[in-house]
């Protein structure tokens, strides 16, 4: 069962039947999508985000709705199959959202990402989704995330035999590679597509470029152009004109939205449903999370993610910095709730967009 925390704010989203609006974009995004014969009730999801996407953040932002679909964080292939839920920080999920949660896994090899894919239908996921786009160097260096991308031949290898595998609806997230090359990245999606994958979802960056530079958007429609398979973009939509903008000029499936979802958990509810948070919201989301990552996790864990959360959320603030380092100055959970309390004592001005200089590396 959802909470109905918010409901002051939160209207549920009407499964399974878009209501339609003067928006065409806002309607399509609304419109349900089949994937690997699983129904999706909307085509906005919440992106794979290691640190940050866990289950507490899956948590709050399935408390405000209007995600269509969660995505975990990435998960090491070799390690899954032997993965404990119960104590895992990030193979872990509530019973409600199992068949909403797509669980993203990364790895060298056809043999050990299929034996993950294998325990991911076990326990009753709604999907698999398989990692080429992490560029980070301790990924790489073993082979995985987006270094697969250098050897196609192993990429396409690997969806193949991940497809074999499972039944599970099949995604592959991937980058436009190692060189900017908008013609490779269709190429790949082609590749993916034979091998067996039921949704592509790009982030049109090369690798090791991070999140300095902006997403090629004309690399999405290069790729959605170059396949039958339903296309997501990812990179850099950041509110509902930026949605819109991505939708209308790459024609893409649906979109899915990374950093912005952290700092406004609310904002599928946002864009979907058009509603407004008003700023009495921002300490409440604050407080609800510092339980929600209690309950979840050890202490010193839970410190550690929730500051990893306050660098997003704190760009919400005209002053961003200076609300950030506020908050965020503790080291157990109950000087973090003091803060919170501290902070929010007068209110705080919202920035008129999140202030993207605080979660822009
Ligand atoms: C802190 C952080 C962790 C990320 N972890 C993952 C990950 O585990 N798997 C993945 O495929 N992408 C990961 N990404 C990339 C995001 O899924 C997404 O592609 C990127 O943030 C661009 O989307 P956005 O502009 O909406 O944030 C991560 C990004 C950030 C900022």
């Amino acid at each position: 069962m959802r909470s109905n925390r918010w409901h002051h704010t939160h209207k549920e989203p009407t499964r399974h039947t878009a209501i339609k609006t003067m928006n065409p974009v806002q309607d399509m995004i609304k419109t349900p999508i089949t994937i690997g014969g699983k129904e999706i009730p909307n085509r906005l999801f919440l992106a794979p985000l290691a640190g940050l996407g866990h289950v507490a953040m899956r948590q709050i932002i399935d408390e405000f709705g209007s995600c269509g679909l969660f995505f975990s964080e990435m998960c090491s292939a070799k390690a899954l199959p032997f993965e404990n839920r119960a104590i895992s920080p990030m193979f872990r999920w509530r019973d409600e959202e199992a068949e909403r949660l797509v669980m993203q896994i990364v790895g060298a090899t056809p043999l050990e990402m299929a034996r993950a894919a294998e325990r991911i239908e076990k326990e009753g996921l709604f999907g698999v989704d398989i990692n080429f786009g992490c560029s980070v160097a301790s990924i790489c260096k073993k082979e995985g995330g987006a270094a697969v991308l250098k050897d196609p031949d192993r990429a396409e290898a690997i969806v193949r035999e991940v497809r074999r595998a499972t039944t599970l609806p099949l995604f592959v997230k991937y980058r436009t590679g190692w060189k900017d090359d908008a013609g490779f990245a269709a190429m790949m999606g082609q590749r993916f597509e034979s091998a067996g994958a039921d949704a592509l979802v790009f982030h049109p960056r090369i690798s090791p470029d991070r999140r300095s530079r902006p997403p090629k958007w004309a690399h999405i429609k290069a790729v959605k152009e170059s396949v039958a398979l339903p296309v997501f973009g990812n990179g850099n939509v950041f509110n509902t004109a930026d949605l819109t903008r991505m939708v209308t000029t790459t024609g893409c499936d649906g979109v899915s939205l990374g950093r912005i979802a952290i700092a406004r958990p609310f904002v599928f509810a946002e864009m979907l449903e058009e509603k407004t948070f008003g700023p009495e919201l921002y300490p409440q989301i604050a407080l609800r999370f510092l339980d929600l990552v209690e309950a979840a996790f050890a202490p010193s864990y839970a410190v550690r993610l929730y500051k990893k959360f306050l660098l997003y959320f704190a760009a919400n603030f005209k002053f961003g910095h200076p609300v950030f380092k506020q908050l965020a100055h503790a080291t157990t959970l109950e000087a973090l709730r003091d803060n919170v309390h501290q902070t929010f004592s007068q209110p705080l001005d919202l920035a008129a967009t999140p202030n993207l200089n605080l979660f822009t590396k």
